[in-house]
């Protein structure tokens, strides 16, 4: 089977490989992938971005996959040949809150991941895709759409009465903004563009500020709530938005410390944490069962993902290019031939 490989940290050290097929043990089952997708994380792990918290040689990258189950090893009971099926980004997190060694089993970092023709999970790392729902639309949920869930609806609580803040379009923003106004929220989007504004504005975003000409975007989003602020923002540009964020948020309100695509280190203004009463709460990831509600959340509300472009595997390279420069709108996927 083939497999993409990163010899060494760098783009310039990815590779095809040849790796003899898997067959599976006790409790394992062996999938043909046949769709991947790509999230930031993806871009900081191959330069070598987490040290000691990834694999830095012979990592085969990417954490969200889908595809059909070959074969189920003894002992197998969840899955059998031909089940369609799609991977948890932590594979021993099932529910509840997290835990130092659900972390450290992922899938695509510290771990090899899915970009690749084969690969073996354990039963209890992966759920069936439901019907209506193709390999490309599954491989862009695990990492993106888990986040986004967990921050707007299993610790937000996000319901008709809140409004939601969502930064650019990213996968975990654009999910965000869609189990928002699953919710019956209101949402307002922020980006670097009019016109990806007014793609969000059609995705449903209620309002829209662009964050290059509106600076003091998070007073502007106050203003728009009537000087309330918002009850959620989900905080994915980190250094270059929290500041902002604290502004819009209303008292007692909530930032869900997600991403960094702005920077890693944020000033933080002790007194507007303290007499906001606001809640930094950090998101990592999320459980199988917050992957099983994400399902069910699409199925029933007929939430589809944005996918942006689509790659061959052999051109992960340029697909991972793509995610960097920013310009996406939703998810950029792998479709392994
Ligand atoms: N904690 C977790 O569990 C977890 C899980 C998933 C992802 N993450 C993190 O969350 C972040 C987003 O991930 P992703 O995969 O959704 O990223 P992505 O798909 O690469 O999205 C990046 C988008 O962010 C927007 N952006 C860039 N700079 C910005 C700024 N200064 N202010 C507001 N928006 C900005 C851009 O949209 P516009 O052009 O529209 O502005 C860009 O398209 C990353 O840092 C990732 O590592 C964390």
């Amino acid at each position: 089977m083939r497999a993409m490989v990163m010899a060494a940290p760098g783009l310039e050290n990815l590779r095809i490989e040849e790796r003899p097929d898997p067959r599976p043990g006790p409790g394992q089952v062996l999938v043909r992938l046949r769709a991947a997708s790509l999230n930031f994380r993806d871009v900081l792990a191959l330069r070598g971005g987490y040290g000691s918290r990834q694999k830095q040689a012979g990592l085969v990258p990417l954490s969200d996959g889908a595809g059909e189950v070959l074969e189920v090893g003894s002992g197998v009971t969840r899955f059998k040949a031909g089940d369609r099926v799609v991977n948890t980004f932590f594979p021993g997190w099932l529910a509840g809150p997290p835990a130092e060694a659900f972390l450290e089993e992922d899938v695509g970092g510290l771990h090899d991941g899915v970009a690749c023709e084969m690969r073996l999970f354990s039963q209890e790392g992966l759920l069936p895709i439901p019907a209506g729902m193709d390999f490309l639309q599954a491989a862009t949920l695990p990492c993106a759409a888990v986040t986004a869930w967990n921050a707007v609806r299993a610790h937000g609580g996000v319901g008709p009465e809140h409004v939601v803040l969502t930064q650019g379009s990213g996968g975990v923003a654009i999910f965000a903004l869609q189990f928002a106004k699953a919710a019956g929220a209101r949402a307002i989007a922020i980006s670097s563009s009019d016109d990806k504004l007014a793609r969000l504005a059609a995705l449903g975003a209620d309002d829209g500020i662009n964050y290059r000409s509106d600076a003091e975007w998070g007073k502007t989003a106050r203003k728009r709530t009537q000087g309330r602020g918002v009850d959620l923002v989900v905080e994915t540009a980190g250094a270059a938005t929290l500041k902002q964020s604290m502004r819009a948020v209303s008292l007692g309100g909530m930032i869900a410390v997600i991403g960094m695509v702005g920077g890693p280190v944020a000033e933080v203004q002790l007194p507007l944490v303290a007499m906001g009463s606001l809640r930094l709460h950090g998101i990592a990831v999320g459980s199988r069962r917050h992957l099983q509600e994400v399902l069910q959340a699409c199925a029933q509300h007929r939430i589809e993902p944005v996918i942006d472009r689509v790659f061959p595997l052999a051109e992960l390279p340029e697909a991972i290019g793509h995610v960097a420069s920013g310009q996406q709108f939703g998810k950029v996927c792998i479709e392994i031939g």
